[in-house]
């Protein structure tokens, strides 16, 4: 049936790198890299996550982008036209990544939430203040209100459907192409403010020197989560950006610039924000209250502070917009594609569809603070079982897949485009580590983390 939906594409080899980053940077860097990092003891953590990055998550996202791009569709219908032996539910992977999909946005968009109200916060000028029990106390008042929680979180929702209702190619590439510039540049200012402070020395030291004291399964496996989480990889999401790409892109390439871009983006918000945490007696262990609680208490210091701290939220904001627009498209494509739905009523079932399961983390604060399962709340479980479980075990999948069913020939076929690019040696290395390293990594990290042996 897909075969006679006329799909959309990214025009240009600059708007292939602009989406892709978009997919990419979001609050995973602002928000999740951070507050992971302070809760699992800096530098130690980095560099586990530096290295899961490096050996998982470079070769899974380019053989996530090829898979998408030979075939040309969702994840599903992917799985299914590339997979040799029907027989065999390959299929099942995308299923899987939508119900990821849906469990990451149902928590993402609470936090994006949060962002928005933080920009009109800002604006009031209410939460500018160096003084930690005015910053937490702002934070615990936003997140505890049931009605405020929950009317941001649907705004949110409506304002990312409006977007991807404008089609894939004029909403996403347009408004990543023009967002993306300034979000370095206003992360640059941040920095340059941040390590002035006092004891930025103190900062800087518990982001780079690493203590490895601290580090357990658990931890691996969250660093490789995060990993995941980061490139959106393990659910399709590039899967579906890769179908998206254009047949002369060089995948390679363009993926390593994603990649280092995006570390990038993670390193200066680290920067940005632990050398007021360790100045103004924060702590790094925060959890996610970790950027809101910190952020205004630096700004207050500094002349000009309110603008900045406005600055700094639309950038969040600017983040937050690019990679929920690629979540949202996975299901939104699979429902499009695989069920017959025109474009505008697949958005519109997936918007109503997350203010129902997304309101369980909107109110996980407030009305069902008391209500968990094995053990955790509803934003926590979400987060946990996408990101370290879902996700890797996507990764799992997909490398196997690559690696020993679509087989060496027509990956190199692909990678090449078809022979026009000289990358053999690129092409081998990375079909060796999807064949042999990143399975058995990924799934002893898996299970050590989870307990199971
Ligand atoms: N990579 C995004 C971030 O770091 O904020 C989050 C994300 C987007 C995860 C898309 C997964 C995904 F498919």
């Amino acid at each position: 049936m897909s075969n006679t939906i006329k799909r959309g594409g990214f025009s240009s080899s600059f708007g292939v790198l602009a989406a892709t980053l978009g997919s990419a940077v979001g609050l995973g860097n602002i928000w999740k890299f951070p507050y992971l990092t302070g809760a699992n003891g800096g530098a130690g953590f980095l560099l586990i996550y530096l290295l899961a990055t490096l050996v998982i998550g470079l070769p899974v996202m380019i053989a996530e982008i090829t898979m998408g791009r030979t075939a040309k569709a969702n994840p599903i219908t992917a799985l299914q036209k590339l997979s040799p032996k029907k027989s065999l539910p390959w299929w099942l992977v995308g299923v899987a990544g939508m119900v990821a999909a849906f469990l990451i946005l149902s928590f993402y968009s609470e936090v994006v939430a949060w962002v928005f109200a933080y920009v009109v916060k800002a604006i009031g000028g209410s939460i500018l203040s160096s003084d930690r029990h005015v910053t937490e106390s702002a934070f615990s008042t936003l997140i505890s209100d049931p009605v405020q929680s929950l009317l941001w979180q649907w705004g949110v929702l409506a304002f990312i459907g409006g977007i991807l209702l404008m089609g894939v190619t004029k909403g996403i590439e347009g408004i990543t192409k023009k967002l993306m510039p300034v979000l370095f540049l206003l992360l640059m200012l941040l920095c340059a403010v941040s390590l002035s402070l006092d004891k930025a020395a103190d900062g800087l030291a518990f982001l780079f020197r690493p203590d490895f004291s601290k580090i357990s399964a658990g931890v691996i496996l969250t660093a490789m989560g995060l990993a995941f989480f980061k490139l959106s990889l393990g659910m399709g999401t590039m899967m579906t950006y890769g179908s998206y790409f254009r047949d002369d892109q060089n995948i390679p390439a363009t993926t390593l610039r994603v990649m280092l871009a995006d570390l990038f983006v993670s390193m200066l918000a680290g920067i940005a924000i632990f050398p007021a945490v360790f100045t103004f007696g924060f702590e790094p262990a925060a959890g996610p209250a970790l950027v809101f609680i910190t952020i205004p208490a630096v700004f207050s210091q500094i002349p000009g502070g309110q603008l900045l701290m406005i600055a700094f939220f639309v950038l969040a904001s600017v983040a937050a917009t690019g990679a929920m627009l690629s979540l949202m498209e996975v299901p939104v494509v699979i429902l499009h594609e695989r069920l017959g739905m025109s474009r505008p009523k697949a958005t519109l079932v997936t918007i109503a569809t997350l203010m129902v399961l997304g309101s369980s983390c909107a109110l996980t604060n407030s009305t069902l603070a008391s209500f968990k399962l094995f053990g955790m709340n509803m934003f926590d479980l979400f987060d946990f079982a996408s990101s370290n479980v879902l996700l890797p075990l996507g990764g799992i999948l997909l490398a196997v897949f690559v690696g020993w069913v679509w087989g060496k020939d027509k990956f190199q076929q692909a990678l090449s485009n078809q022979g026009a690019l000289r990358n053999h040696v690129t092409v081998s290395a990375v079909f060796f580590l999807l064949r042999y390293v990143s399975p058995l990594l990924i799934l002893a990290v898996m299970l050590k983390g989870l307990g199971l042996f």
